[in-house]
């Protein structure tokens, strides 16, 4: 690695301009036909588990959490992203379920982010990792997510991955790094449920702690 692909990558979409946000969803519809299926991927991985509190990183315009309010057994939902704008669209995305979203405005680049959120069955995110603006930070955040789950709690990561075509190799860790960082970051039990258009969705599981003895 040079000293270059060490520095975070500056942000060059900002999602926190209304036009902006708008602009992305029309071009990630086009762009990326196949989030259907990774909104079913996610919706089949919670379909086992009831009266889930979940949290979402990134939520962008509630697309995910639409389907996911939807299809599955859902306590409370926390939508956290950076931008007002975003929760705004959600918020209409989302007409009548959006009273059953908690919308929380936080940047989680900043390492205090969890403060207060409470604890969770299941942490979900889709194509917002990469807002580290770097890959060294995906570990770091996987681990502060995990302080949110309870035991046998489950989180749900889908981004994209290196391929030789990526613009932003900085952003994007190879698909196996994918699944090393949920490892390192203190999950178990991690698996690859979809992988399509160079991106992957993992689950991996946060442990229970064995008492002494067992
Ligand atoms: C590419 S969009 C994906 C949105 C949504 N997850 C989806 O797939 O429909 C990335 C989202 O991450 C949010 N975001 C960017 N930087 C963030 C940060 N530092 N903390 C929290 N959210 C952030 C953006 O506002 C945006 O909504």
């Amino acid at each position: 690695m040079t000293g270059d692909d060490d520095d975070d990558v500056p942000i060059r979409v900002d999602f926190r301009d209304p036009a902006t946000a708008r602009a992305w969803i029309e071009d990630t519809r086009i762009k990326r036909p196949y989030r259907p299926r990774f909104f079913a991927a996610f919706c089949a991985a919670l379909s086992s588990r009831s009266r889930l509190r979940i949290l979402e990183l990134g939520s962008g315009p509630g697309q995910l959490a639409a389907e996911i309010l939807g299809r599955c057994d859902v306590h409370t939902y926390v939508a956290l992203d950076v931008s007002p704008a975003m929760h705004e669209l959600a918020a209409g995305h989302l007409g009548d379920l959006a009273a059953r979203v908690n919308f929380v405005t936080r940047d989680f680049r900043e390492p205090a982010w969890p403060a207060d959120l409470g604890t969770f069955e299941a942490i979900v995110t889709l194509q917002a990792a990469h807002e580290t603006r770097h890959k060294r930070h995906l570990v770091p955040l996987l681990e502060r997510a995990r302080t949110l789950l309870t035991p046998g709690g489950i989180l749900l990561y889908a981004d994209h991955y290196l391929t030789p075509e990526t613009r932003l190799p900085a952003l994007a860790p190879a698909r196996e790094d994918q699944g090393l960082a949920l490892e390192r970051a203190g999950y178990v039990a991690i698996e690859r449920r979809h992988d399509e258009g160079n991106m992957a969705l993992w689950c991996g599981t946060n442990p229970v702690a064995m008492g002494p003895g067992r």
